[in-house]
C-alpha cells in the first residue's frame, strides 16, 4: 500500500509540472475524452491533436456526431487508416444519442458494450471523465511498468496482459485514477521513451530496475511470433488400373526440394476452382480422353510445419488412356516422399 501512494505521488506531481497543454485535458466531457482516446489509438498526440480540432470544430457534441454523414466522418479521418474506428465511432455515436439520450454510460461495464470501445477505452473514459477506478494500460504503460518494477513476462501474451492489468490497478490512485491514468501515460510519452529515454533527469531513476540492471533495451519484453503462413495443397493422384500412379520431383525452392510428390495444384487460399483445376489435371497430365475424379478426403488434411500450416486435399483421377511416365505403386517406397504423402499411400494403397 506504502509503496502506491509513493509511485502515484511521485508521479502525478510530476505530471501537474510537466504535462503538455493539450485541448482534450481542459475539461471532463465524455465525448471529448472519448474522441481524444479513440483518435490517439491511432496516432501519436503531435499528430493526433490536429485531427481531434477537425473534429471538434465539425461536430460540437454527440448528436451532431450522430447526424453526420459517415462519408464526412470518413473524409476527416483520411490519413489516419484503419478506417473500422471511424465507422465505430460513428455507431457508437448514434447509440449514444439514440438509446443513452446522448450521455455517456458511467460505468466499465456499460462504456465495454459499445462499438469500439475495448478494456483500454473502457478504462480511459471511466476514469477520466467519471471517475472511477479503472486503470489504463496502453503501450506507454507497459514501457513504464516494466522498467521501473522489472516485469520481464511478455507484453504480448495472455499471462503478461493480466499481469501488467493487474499491477497497473495496484498501484492507481483511487481518489484520482483519471489524472494518474493520464499521468502515468504522459510519462511514457515523455521521459520513459521507448529509445534513449530521459534516465538522467527521471524521477525514478534511484529506484528503476531497468536502469540499475542494465535492461532499459530489454523492458518490455515482447516474444517474437512467428508468422505461419497457410497453404493449400490440391494434389492429382492418379491411379492407373489399380497398380501405377504418376509422382514428380519437387523442384521448388521452397518445402521438400528435391522429394517426390504428386501432381500438386496449389491455390492463395480455401476457395476451389473447379474449372482451373481441370485445367492443370489437363497441362500437368497431357490427358486427351475421359476421366473420371473423385475427391478422397471431404477436409482437408492439416500439417503443420515450423513455419507454415498446409491443407492438403487429395484427389483420385482414373483416366481411361494409359498415361505416359507411370510410376508403380509397389515402387513408391524406392522414392522418398514427404510424410505427409507417405501417409496418404499407406492409407490408400497399402500392399495388403
Ligand atoms: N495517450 C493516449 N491517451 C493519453 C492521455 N489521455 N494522456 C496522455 N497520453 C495519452
Amino acid at each position: 500500500m506504502r509503496e502506491k501512494s509513493n509511485f502515484s505521488n511521485t508521479l502525478i506531481m510530476w505530471y501537474l509540472n510537466n504535462q503538455r497543454d493539450l485541448p482534450w485535458r481542459k475539461s471532463r466531457n465524455p465525448f471529448y475524452i472519448w474522441l481524444s482516446e479513440i483518435i490517439l489509438q491511432q496516432t501519436r498526440v503531435a499528430q493526433g491533436t490536429s485531427y481531434y480540432e477537425k473534429f471538434i470544430d465539425e461536430f460540437n457534441d454527440i448528436f451532431a456526431l450522430a447526424e453526420a454523414d459517415e462519408t464526412h466522418i470518413l473524409k476527416l479521418w483520411q490519413g489516419l487508416g484503419y478506417y473500422s474506428r471511424a465507422r465505430n465511432l460513428h455507431s457508437t455515436a448514434k447509440i449514444i444519442s439514440n438509446d443513452y439520450n446522448g450521455q455517456f454510460p458511467e460505468t466499465y461495464d456499460e462504456l465495454i458494450k459499445l462499438k469500439g470501445i475495448g478494456d483500454y477505452t473502457a478504462s480511459a473514459i471511466a476514469s477520466i471523465a467519471f471517475n472511477k477506478p479503472h486503470a489504463v494500460v496502453d503501450g506507454n504503460v507497459y514501457r513504464v511498468l516494466s522498467r521501473i518494477f522489472g516485469i520481464k513476462t511478455a507484453i504480448n501474451e495472455r499471462q503478461g496482459i493480466t499481469e501488467f492489468k493487474s499491477l497497473a490497478e495496484k498501484l492507481l490512485d483511487h481518489h484520482d485514477p483519471g489524472t494518474h491514468n493520464q499521468a502515468l501515460m504522459e510519462f511514457g510519452a515523455l521521459v520513459c521513451l521507448p529509445k534513449n529515454p530521459k534516465c538522467e533527469t527521471c524521477i525514478f531513476n534511484g529506484s528503476c530496475y531497468a536502469l540499475q540492471h542494465k535492461m532499459i533495451d530489454q523492458l518490455p519484453l515482447k516474444i517474437k511470433k512467428l508468422k505461419i503462413r497457410k497453404r493449400y495443397f490440391n494434389y492429382l493422384v492418379v491411379d492407373h488400373e489399380g497398380d501405377s500412379t504418376v509422382i514428380r520431383k519437387r523442384e521448388h525452392k521452397d518445402i521438400w526440394q528435391n522429394l517426390f510428390e504428386f501432381p500438386v495444384h496449389e491455390t492463395k487460399d480455401d476457395i476451389f476452382d473447379e474449372l482451373a483445376f481441370e485445367k492443370f489435371i489437363f497441362d500437368e497430365l497431357s490427358i486427351s480422353g475421359p476421366f473420371t475424379l473423385k475427391k478422397y478426403n471431404q477436409k482437408p488434411i492439416i500439417h503443420k510445419l515450423t513455419h507454415q500450416t498446409l491443407y492438403a486435399s487429395f484427389w483420385i483421377v482414373e483416366p481411361e488412356e494409359k498415361l505416359n511416365n507411370l510410376t508403380a505403386w509397389h515402387d513408391l517406397k524406392e522414392h522418398a516422399l514427404p510424410v505427409l504423402l507417405q501417409n496418404f499411400v499407406d492409407k490408400y494403397h497399402s500392399p495388403n
